[in-house]
C-alpha cells in the first residue's frame, strides 16, 4: 500500500518503518530537516531496541522516502497517518495545532480521496473536528479514522509489531477494510483488531493511559504511606499481586511516572472532562501525587544531611524517564536534578543512552559521565533515577571506595534492603524502611 506518516517523532518513525518492513511504500513527513537528514543517511533519530536495524533495511529496499514535502506525500498516498505531537496547553488541554496544521495541509494537496488516520493521541471528538475542517477546504472525500498507538517506549518495535491490540476507530466501513488489510500482518497471533466507533476509540487510548497512571500512582501512594508507617512495600507489593484479580504488572514503587504520554494525557483527560461537566478528581490525585514524589526521595536526603545539600556533589544514575530508552522527557529524574541543584549541589550525571539530552537540556550546569563511576568519584552520595539494568549488579566495592560516605538514594527500588546490608551502605528506597548504618 502506499502510505505516508506526517510526523516522524517517536511514534511517526516506528510506525512509518514497521510499515514499510511489511512491503509497504512509506512516504515520512516532518518539518524538522535536521531530524529528516539524520533519517536519510539509515541514522535513527531515538534510541529503540531493533529501530536502527529495520530503518537501515527498508531504507536499502526504497520502502522509505523521508521528504519534508507533505504535498508530495499526500499525492503519494491513500492512507495517511497522523503522527504530530499533541503537547499539553496551558490549562492541560491537548494542544492539537500540529495536528490541525496536517489536516489543513492534507486537504490543500490531496488529489482525490484520501484515508487519514490520527494515531496522534487527541481528545474524544477530534476525528469529527478534522473530517469537518477537512470538508470546508477540499472538494475530495477525506475520511478520518482513529488509530491509537499502544507502544511502549524502550519496546516500541516489539510493541508495533506484536500489539495487544489494534483499536481501529471508524464511522466508515470500507475505510475500516483497507485498515483491517493493513494491519493483518501484525495480528496474525490472532491478537484483534477491534473495530469501535471514532470517538469511543480516541476515549480508549485516554482511558488506557489514564487506567495506566493510577495504577503506578496507587502503588506508590501505598509506598508513600509504608515509609510513614514502617511497613516494607515489597511486602504489601506481593501480597496483594498475588490477587488474579490485581496482578503484578504497573505495581511497581517508585519515585513516579514520566515520558511523553502519561505526564500530558492526565492533565488533558482532566480537561476533557472539565469541558464535559465531569470532574476528574481520581486522575486530579494521580496528577497531583506524580508530581510530588520526586520531592520525597530529596527529603530523604536532606534529612540525611542534616538539613542541608549546599556544597555537596551527588552522583545520579539515569536519566532516561524508564530504561531502553534516550527519551528524557518529563523525566522524574529531572526534578531530582533540579532539586539537587536548587538546593545549592553540584550535580554528577551518568546514563547509558540519555546523555546527549542531558547535555543538551542542562549544558555546564551539571557534569555528563559515559562511566558512572567516574561519577561517583568523592561525591557525597548516590541518587539511582532509572532501573538500568546495568545498575542492578554493580561493583558494590568500588561504589563504597569512591563515595565519601556510602549512601544511596533509590528511586527505583533496585536493591534489597539486605543486599544494601551486606555491603554495609546507607540506603534510602521508596516505600521500606531506610537501612541505616550502626
Ligand atoms: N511517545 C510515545 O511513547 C507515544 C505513544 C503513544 C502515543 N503517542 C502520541 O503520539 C503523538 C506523537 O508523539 P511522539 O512522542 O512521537 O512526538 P514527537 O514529539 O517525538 O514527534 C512529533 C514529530 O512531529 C513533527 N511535526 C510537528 N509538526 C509537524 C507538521 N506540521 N508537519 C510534519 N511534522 C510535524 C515534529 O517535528 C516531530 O518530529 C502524540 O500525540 C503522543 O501523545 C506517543
Amino acid at each position: 500500500m502506499k502510505l505516508a506518516v506526517v510526523g516522524t517523532g517517536y511514534v511517526g518513525l516506528v510506525t512509518g518503518v514497521c510499515l514499510a518492513d511489511t512491503g509497504n511504500d512509506v512516504h515520512c513527513v516532518d518539518i524538522d530537516r535536521a531530524k529528516l537528514e539524520k533519517l536519510k543517511r539509515g541514522e535513527s533519530t531515538i534510541f529503540e531496541p531493533g529501530l536502527a536495524d529495520l530503518l537501515a533495511y527498508n531504507l536499502a529496499a526504497k520502502r522509505l522516502t523521508f521528504t519534508d514535502d507533505i504535498a508530495a506525500a499526500v499525492r503519494h498516498a491513500d492512507v495517511i497517518f497522523v503522527a504530530v505531537g499533541t503537547p499539553p496547553s496551558d490549562d492541560g488541554s491537548a494542544d492539537l495545532s500540529q495536528v490541525e496544521a496536517t489536516c489543513r495541509a492534507i486537504a490543500q494537496h490531496a488529489p482525490g480521496p484520501r484515508i487519514v488516520v490520527t494515531k496522534s493521541t487527541v481528545p474524544v471528538g477530534t476525528g469529527a473536528w478534522a473530517e469537518k475542517l477537512m470538508a470546508g477546504l477540499s472538494k475530495h472525500k477525506l475520511t478520518v479514522l482513529s488509530n491509537p498507538e499502544f507502544l511502549k517506549e524502550g519496546s516500541a518495535v516489539d510493541d508495533f509489531q506484536r500489539p495487544d491490540r489494534i483499536v481501529i476507530g471508524s464511522e466508515d466501513p470500507a475505510a475500516s477494510a483497507v485498515m483491517k488489510e493493513l494491519y493483518e500482518p501484525f495480528v496474525r497471533n490472532k491478537r484483534p483488531i477491534l473495530i469501535v466507533r471514532r470517538a469511543a476509540s480516541e476515549m480508549i487510548k485516554y482511558a488506557a493511559n489514564c487506567y495506566l497512571a493510577t495504577r503506578i500512582s496507587f502503588i506508590n501512594q501505598m509506598a508513600e504511606l509504608c515509609g510513614r508507617t514502617s511497613v516494607d512495600i515489597d511486602e504489601v507489593r506481593v501480597g496483594i499481586g498475588y490477587d488474579e484479580r490485581i496482578g503484578f504488572q504497573f505495581l511497581y514503587p517508585g519515585i513516579g511516572y514520566g515520558g511523553s504520554c502519561f505526564p500530558k494525557d492526565i492533565p488533558a483527560m482532566i480537561a476533557v472532562g472539565r469541558e464535559a461537566g465531569v470532574e476528574m478528581s481520581i486522575l486530579d490525585a494521580v496528577h497531583k501525587l506524580n508530581q510530588r514524589l520526586p520531592t520525597i526521595l530529596l527529603e530523604d536526603a536532606k534529612s540525611y544531611f542534616k538539613g542541608s545539600l549546599s556544597g555537596r556533589t551527588f552522583a545520579v544514575w539515569g536519566v532516561a524517564f524508564k530504561p531502553r530508552t534516550d527519551d528524557i522527557r518529563e523525566a522524574p529524574a529531572i526534578k531530582i536534578i533540579d532539586g539537587l541543584l536548587a538546593a545549592g549541589a553540584t550535580v554528577r550525571v551518568h546514563d547509558p543512552k540519555a546523555l546527549p539530552h542531558a547535555r543538551a537540556k542542562y549544558g555546564s550546569r551539571i557534569q555528563c559521565l559515559d562511566d558512572g563511576y567516574a561519577a561517583l568519584d568523592r561525591a557525597d552520595g548516590l541518587f539511582i533515577c532509572t532501573e538500568w539494568n546495568e545498575f542492578r549488579s554493580p561493583d558494590f566495592a568500588r561504589i563504597r571506595s569512591s563515595l565519601k560516605q556510602p549512601v544511596i538514594f533509590d528511586g527505583r527500588n533496585v536493591f534489597s534492603g539486605e543486599l544494601m546490608r551486606r555491603h554495609n551502605f546507607d540506603y534510602y528506597s521508596i516505600g521500606r524502611p531506610p537501612i541505616l548504618r550502626a
